[in-house]
Order: C-alpha cells, then sequence, then structure tokens
C-alpha cells in the first residue's frame, strides 16, 4: 500500500517537473517568436534584400530569396555582354518591348549602366513558373549549335539567353523579370528598392 502511493507520488512530481520544464521553454520562447515576427512580416510585405557582390566570381551565379521568390545574381563576363549582341535575330523580345522590368534596365543587356555585367533577374519561367537553369557553356541537349550560355527550362524546354531574353519558338512568352534593384556602393546592391535616397 505505502509503495503504491509511493509510486503515485512519484509519478505527480515526475508529471509536474515535466510540466514546469514545458512553461518554461514556452516563455523562454515567445519572445525569440516574437523578435522574429516583424522580420517575417516585412518578408511578406516584400522588404528589400541586401547582397555583397564583392566576392562573386565572373560568370558566378547566386540565388537571393526575395518575396518567396529565387532572384538569380549573376556577373557576367565581358565575353557574354559582346555575345548578347548577336542574338537579336533569334529572339521572341528582343527589346523587352512585352516583358516585365524597371526602365533603366529595358536595355539589351537588361542591366543598370552602372554595372553591365551584373545581371539581376527573377529565376521564374514566364511559361507556367518552373525554375529554369544555368547553361552557361553546354547547349541543353537538343539545343541549336552556337550556343553562347543562358538558360534552359526543363518543363516544357524554354530556352532564354545571358539576360533572360527568350529564344523564338520557346513556350515562354516573355522574357524572364527583372526586379527593380540598386546599388548602394560598388560592392553592395539591394534587391526590391530602387528609391532615390535610401539605404
Ligand atoms: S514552365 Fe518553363 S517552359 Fe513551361
Amino acid at each position: 500500500m505505502s509503495e503504491e502511493v509511493d509510486q503515485s507520488k512519484r509519478r505527480f512530481l515526475v508529471g509536474m517537473t515535466a510540466a514546469t520544464g514545458a512553461v518554461g521553454a514556452a516563455a523562454i520562447a515567445v519572445p525569440f517568436v516574437k523578435s522574429m515576427l516583424p522580420s517575417a512580416r516585412a518578408q511578406a510585405a516584400g522588404a528589400s534584400v541586401e547582397y555583397d557582390i564583392s566576392k562573386l566570381q565572373p560568370g558566378e551565379l547566386i540565388t537571393v530569396k526575395w518575396r518567396k521568390k529565387p532572384v538569380w545574381i549573376l556577373k557576367r563576363t565581358d565575353q557574354n555582354l559582346a555575345d548578347l549582341a548577336s542574338l537579336e535575330a533569334k529572339l521572341t523580345d528582343s527589346t523587352s518591348d512585352g516583358s516585365k522590368q524597371p526602365d533603366y534596365a529595358k536595355n539589351e543587356h537588361r542591366s543598370r549602366a552602372e554595372n553591365k555585367n551584373l545581371l539581376v533577374m527573377v529565376g521564374i519561367c514566364t511559361h507556367l513558373g518552373c525554375s529554369p537553369k544555368h547553361f552557361p557553356d553546354l547547349a541543353p541537349a537538343g539545343f541549336e549549335e552556337g550556343w553562347v550560355g543562358g538558360f534552359y527550362c526543363p518543363c516544357h524546354g524554354s530556352t532564354f539567353d545571358l539576360a533572360g531574353r527568350v529564344y523564338k519558338g520557346a513556350p515562354a512568352p516573355s522574357n524572364l523579370e527583372i526586379p527593380k534593384f540598386k546599388f548602394l556602393n560598388e560592392t553592395t546592391i539591394l534587391v526590391g528598392d530602387d528609391s532615390e535616397g535610401t539605404a
């Protein structure tokens, strides 16, 4: 009998300890969750993303997340830029008249004049939303000769050049989207914000 009492007392004490631990953990967790909320909200609202491009090598592409979308930052080589000029006849919208980009990126390179080599682009296919892959050298299987680097969407075979301009015959109706962005200085860019005088 006394052993039974002791057992139930022990279970009670163990239960209390676990409950106290859980309450303590919850009490600790709340401030963390609270402190994370504004940034989550800001992200959802489209907060801009800062990125240091000083370590980016020629030809290197990195992906950052902006408004839950992948945004590519690609440091194109001078040869890449020279190649763009030779592609016009092969493209659906070489002048980007029917494509989405800020005015300052509506040019052959689809970049800002301060740094033409840097491409900042939303990595989502304008056909049905798949994510194209970067093919800097080798042509995607079955693609024509003379590939000078670009992007290939495996879902239905759309191909884009290194300015995100879609090749003729692809199902994607327009070029890949260029988001608004600006340079905060020579080595830092801000994706999602191109307003004057803010950082
Ligand atoms: S979603 Fe890219 S080609 Fe269809």
